[in-house]
């Protein structure tokens, strides 16, 4: 059942603290039969790794051991043989054996391990008891990852709070400029993953990186000087639609005309040298397009912290001179470069990153150096960060691949820190071209997200008419505000957010499918099967008090029927889901995993009765429901998407 779901990674670890558990034992086994070249790889720094992973097929168990085969070439001994010897050791030690029934030795060598129903049963009630569903915080799965030696990463180990943070660069629009379909892709996928982050315990720092300095001000302010000089000395005298309309001119001024151009680059030494007119004239622009992209932002509730370009200004300078000392700089032209290793363009010349104009200007890869310079930076000089991801489209991969190898050549970046780029493909009609408005205009935003909502109402109606429901105008709105930017989330997030993405309202909206609406409804079925069984327990996670110990140990769950271990174990994969997402940055792997979820849940609920069921059978059933409708919950929570109690 399990292998078959395409939503855990291969060789990825299942159920997190069991398997931490089990590589414990396994850690012993292999102390306790080869004690010498334990030691001895201990002591070397590389402790013998018995290779756990989550099995590569139900049949041969949960789990598989793979390590034997690595061993027998250190240890002169067939792998079978040390598989035989780390069995017999883990068959005599009690820890194991009350997880697992006896392991099992397959092929060459492997040890495959299979968990006792119990184990399994209490695994479901913990997680019951357990707001965070089994998600351990960040700090416990490094000790995890590193396979500590014993003790270390006891399961009573409290959570390393991570005093460095991870910052997430997305949305990003650019001021005076309107948000479009790429910076809200940018917006939905950074917010998930953000949320992710922070659920796995990291401290993150969203941070929207907006265009707001550079030679466009220049023009823009020139030409409001000309034709709207309102605009630069009162707020709101012009609005954002006006705003992209005057930069459209000043741009197709710029290019046509050379005394503008002279104007407008003085313009722009006059703003970056600290003119108070220039300043208050760029304050109110910027103050302008905020108040624009805030109103999508509180839409679709997420949250950043607007830290632009213009603020890595001031560190500009010292990151042509850094890049001096380290030798890194070339003369080209009259511009300041460095060239890049590896790459090289037309004719096998070298590509350079400019990180100065001839002009003596910077640009959009100067600012970018200064940010990573300054965010991977000790505080107080800088963020101090550990890991920091920008979300954008794929059109600028080669712009983040120069610039992170410059950063790097530079001593920039900690050792232990990571610095990736998350792009994403287009936005696409359903024609497979550029999405754009019937009449050809580029799409709005706001226009997107009220179409979205507006046919979700149309929907709602519809179905409310054939049912013959009544219902208020309020739950009504509400139903279709929460299904409409849902769907419009959902559908970006569950594509392989690296392909071009089609947008389709008929498609996104669907009741059936991968599709927000019907993950929707699942929760509100499931959740009314809860109800129903009256366990009196609340199935809002948010609400819920996480049970005493002791309660959580008296809930004895029993499971026969084969449907419901399939549910058991896609249940318990949560955490792991939760974990690769963290590590991949793919939140469409957590998408398939909650549809994946919900299918599996459907053939339980096809198949086996619950409320019908008797006492026993009931209870642990209807355990089943309220844990799958919890972990629906919390997942599309962390995908930034609110859940209905009706529909
Ligand atoms: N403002 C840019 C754009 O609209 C995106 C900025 C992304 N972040 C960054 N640090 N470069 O394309």
């Amino acid at each position: 059942m399990i292998a078959g779901c395409a939503c855990r990674p291969q060789s990825l670890l299942t159920m997190l603290s069991v398997s931490h558990r089990l590589s414990e034992r396994l850690q012993l086994a292999l102390d306790l039969c080869f004690p010498e070249q334990a030691a001895a790889a201990r002591a070397a720094g590389r402790p013998l790794d018995p290779q756990l992973v989550a099995a590569s097929k139900p049949e041969f168990g949960d789990f598989q051991a793979n390590g034997a085969l690595a061993l027998a070439k250190p240890l002169g001994l067939k792998p079978r043989a040390i598989a035989e010897q780390i069995a017999a050791c883990l068959q005599a030690d009690p820890a194991f054996t009350a997880l697992c029934l006896e392991p099992e030795i397959a092929g060459p060598g492997f040890l495959n391990l299979r968990l006792r129903p119990e184990a399994l049963a209490a695994e479901v009630a913990a997680r019951l008891a357990d707001p965070r569903l089994g998600v351990p915080l960040a700090g416990i799965a490094a000790t995890l990852d590193s396979a500590a030696p014993e003790g270390e990463a006891s399961g009573e180990a409290g959570p390393v709070a991570p005093a460095e943070p991870v910052i997430v660069d997305f949305s990003s629009p650019n001021i005076a400029k309107e948000m479009h379909v790429g910076h809200l892709r940018s917006t939905i996928i950074g917010d998930a993953l953000a949320r992710v982050l922070e659920f796995r315990g990291h401290q993150v720092l969203r941070l929207n990186h907006v265009g707001d300095w550079g030679t466009q001000f220049g023009m823009l302010i020139t030409h409001l000087k000309q034709v709207a000089p309102q605009a630069l000395t009162t707020a709101d005298a012009v609005d954002l639609g006006d705003l992209v309309a005057f930069y459209r001119q000043a741009k197709a001024r710029f290019d046509a005309d050379e005394a503008f151009q002279i104007t407008a680059r003085e313009e722009v030494v006059r703003l970056q040298s600290g003119d108070p007119v220039s300043r208050r004239a760029w304050q109110l622009l910027c103050e302008q397009s905020r108040r624009e992209f805030q109103a999508i932002y509180d839409r679709l509730d997420i949250r950043l912290t607007e830290r632009g370009e213009s603020f890595y200004n001031p560190y500009l300078e010292a990151v042509v001179a850094d890049l001096d000392t380290s030798g890194l700089l070339v003369l080209d032209e009259g511009a300041q470069c460095v060239f890049l290793e590896g790459v090289s363009g037309k004719e096998g010349k070298p590509l350079p990153v400019i990180v100065q104009k001839s002009d003596g200007g910077f640009n959009y890869a100067t600012t970018d150096l200064a940010a990573i310079r300054y965010r991977f930076a000790a505080p107080p000089a800088g963020d101090g960060a550990r890991r920091v991801i920008y979300v954008t489209d794929a059109g600028q991969a080669s712009h983040f691949a120069g610039v992170f190898q410059v950063a790097r050549r530079a001593g920039w970046i900690p050792e232990e820190a990571r610095l990736e780029h998350v792009p994403f493909g287009l936005v696409q009609g359903e024609d497979g071209k550029k999405l754009k408005t019937r009449s050809g205009d580029t799409v709005r935003l706001k226009d997107l997200l009220d179409e979205a909502v507006e046919r979700c109402e149309a929907d709602l109606r519809r179905r409310l008419a054939e049912e013959g429901r009544a219902e208020s105008e309020e739950f009504i709105r509400h139903v279709a505000t929460t299904v409409g930017l849902a769907a419009v989330k959902y559908a970006d997030l569950s594509s392989n957010r690296t392909t071009n993405y089609q947008f389709s309202f008929d498609r996104m909206l669907a009741l059936q499918g991968n599709t927000a609406p019907y993950l929707l409804y699942a929760v509100v079925r499931i959740a009314g099967i809860v109800r129903k069984g009256g366990d009196g327990v609340e199935t809002n996670i948010q609400g819920r008090q996480p049970l005493a110990a002791s309660t959580a140990e008296s809930v004895s769950l029993h499971f026969s029927e084969p449907q419901e271990w399939a549910l058991v174990r896609q249940l318990l994969d949560f955490d792991a889901v939760i974990a690769a997402v963290e590590d991949e940055l793919l939140p469409n792997r957590l998408c398939a995993y909650l549809f994946e979820l919900s299918q599996v849940f459907n053939r339980f609920y096809d198949q086996v009765p619950v409320l019908k069921a008797p006492p026993t059978a009931r209870d642990s059933r209807l355990a089943l429901c309220r844990l799958t409708a919890d972990t629906l919950k919390v997942g599309l929570g962390l995908l930034g998407i609110a859940t209905l109690e009706r529909m």
